[in-house]
């Protein structure tokens, strides 16, 4: 290792996930020295009680680190390594609406599969693109670790805008699901496991796992997912603990029945079982409304109580356990340690018989350089063509954004497998422009 220190700028510091990564940070400083962290996001009132909380926080664990916030780009992005990135570029008020708009026409409402996630694509793109920028400006050294969802689309278009940026798109699912599967067969940790995967974000599937002596690990956990879905093994960790995530991971059970060879992501449930999840949704009370009343409100309300005590030490706050892969994705670019990793990056034949221009979601080896893809071959008939149809979905969307074009975002719409006609995905096109009108390009 070596003395480096590095300045990491958290963009979208208002988050409900920032004190999480921040509690993450502080306990791996030994792998991962930090010497300067700043907050930035575009809205003051949000960021504010999450970084005044997180003063306290450094000022009590780490004293040493430098801590700022802002909303100026020049002064949140100038002297940074790195940017880690979770903006949500119209707040959750418009995730309830990408939510409640579909489920109005009996249509999935999701945050980023379906006309949800195209609705928050459009708005997405210009987001990310612009903190890109101010990266590039001010430091044009540093990577950009994004998660900023919906990953798919924004990272097609970087692809396709920033082609040469030094953006790197990442999704904490497969870590989650590796999580649970570790815990299935009595691993200590899911990096004991080398997996197989590909797809594109959220929509991929596993196709083989061993462990480090070798042993394949595929069909006991093909027979597990299919009697539990990964629900017979939830982890620990404080997220996607609530009901209806627990449904999502039973509902994996039934997506393995799809393909019995590969194990899928749990994504897939939205595309596979549209009309089972629209009939258990509530349209007066979606996801939002849950992230709303427990997430934002706990993590908010923990912040104020830290600013108002005036210390953190007996704070209910967790650390974000296995957001760790960040880290252990930043390291790996700083400190050359050539470790594995699910990105979502340019086919280029890495899939053989796939769309060399999609975005797609496969292991990666990452280091000093950046990434090297790991050949996954030729895909079965069957994911070929959901996936065919699934990234047509994400192209037409980010055309749809350059080109200011209302024809190609209603083809993104009845592209998606989750909207039954043309004529539906009309009037959820029109609904969804009008909740959007402040957030999107102008279409003609
Ligand atoms: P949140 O609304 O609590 O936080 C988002 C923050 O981004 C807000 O403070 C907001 O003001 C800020 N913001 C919005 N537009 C901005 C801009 N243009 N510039 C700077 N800041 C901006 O949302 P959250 O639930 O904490 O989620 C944050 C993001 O992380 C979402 O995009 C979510 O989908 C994503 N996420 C991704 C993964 C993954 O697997 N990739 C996992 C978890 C969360
Ligand atoms: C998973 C996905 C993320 C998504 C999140 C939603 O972690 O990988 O991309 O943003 O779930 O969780 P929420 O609790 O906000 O519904
Ligand atoms: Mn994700």
């Amino acid at each position: 290792m070596t003395e480096k220190k590095y300045s990491i700028v958290v963009a979208g510091g208002g988050s409900t996930f920032t004190p999480g990564i921040v509690l993450m940070l502080l306990d791996n400083l030994d792998r991962f020295p930090i010497r300067k962290l700043k907050f930035y996001d575009n809205l003051a009132s949000r960021q504010e009680p999450i970084a005044k909380a997180c003063e306290i926080i450094l000022r009590e664990r780490a004293p040493e680190i430098e801590f700022a916030y802002t909303t100026d780009p020049e002064e949140g992005f100038t002297d940074v390594d790195f940017v880690f990135a979770h903006i949500r570029v119209g707040l959750y008020a418009m995730r309830e609406k990408d939510e409640k708009i579909p489920l109005k026409y009996g249509v999935v409402g999701q945050e980023t599969c379906g006309p949800g996630g195209i609705a928050y694509g459009m708005r997405s793109i210009g987001g990310v693109l612009e903190i890109l920028d101010y990266m590039e400006k001010y430091s044009p050294d540093a990577w950009m670790l994004n998660y900023s969802n919906p990953a798919a689309i924004v990272a097609e278009a970087t692809r396709r805008l920033r082609p040469n940026s030094k953006i790197l798109n990442i999704c904490d699912m497969p870590i989650d699901l590796m999580e649970k599967m570790a815990k299935m067969v009595g691993l200590k940790d899911r990096k004991e496991m080398q997996i197989s995967y590909y797809g594109l974000n959220h929509f991929g599937w596993w196709t083989e796992i061993y462990d480090s002596e070798g042993n394949d690990l595929m069909p006991q956990l093909r027979k597990e997912v299919g009697e539990n879905g990964f629900a017979g093994a939830l982890s620990d960790t404080n997220q996607h603990v609530d009901p209806s995530w627990i449904e999502t991971f039973k509902k994996a059970r039934d997506i393995q029945q799809l393909d019995p060879e590969t194990i899928p992501n749990t994504y897939l449930k939205y595309y596979f079982f549209p009309d089972y999840v629209v009939s258990h949704s509530n349209p007066e009370h979606t996801r939002a409304n849950e992230v709303i009343e427990g997430r934002e409100k706990f993590v908010f309300g923990e912040c104020r109580s830290i600013v108002s005590k005036g210390t953190a030490v007996d704070t209910k706050l967790e650390l974000d356990a296995h957001a760790s892969y960040i880290v252990d994705l930043a390291c790996a670019l700083a400190e050359n340690t050539h470790e594995r990793f699910l990105l979502i990056v340019p086919n280029e034949g890495t899939i053989e018989n796939f769309d060399r221009t999609a975005m797609v979601e496969v292991p990666c080896i990452v280091s000093k350089k950046g990434y090297e893809r790991i050949v996954q071959g030729n895909i079965p008939q069957f994911q070929k063509g959901l996936m065919e149809q699934q990234v047509s979905v994400e192209k037409l969307v980010v055309d749809a954004w350059i080109e200011g074009s209302y024809q190609k975002l209603w083809q993104a719409l009845i592209l998606s497998k989750t909207v039954p006609s043309a004529s539906v995905a009309k009037q959820i096109l029109d609904d969804l422009l009008e909740a959007n009108k402040e957030f999107w390009p102008e279409l003609k």
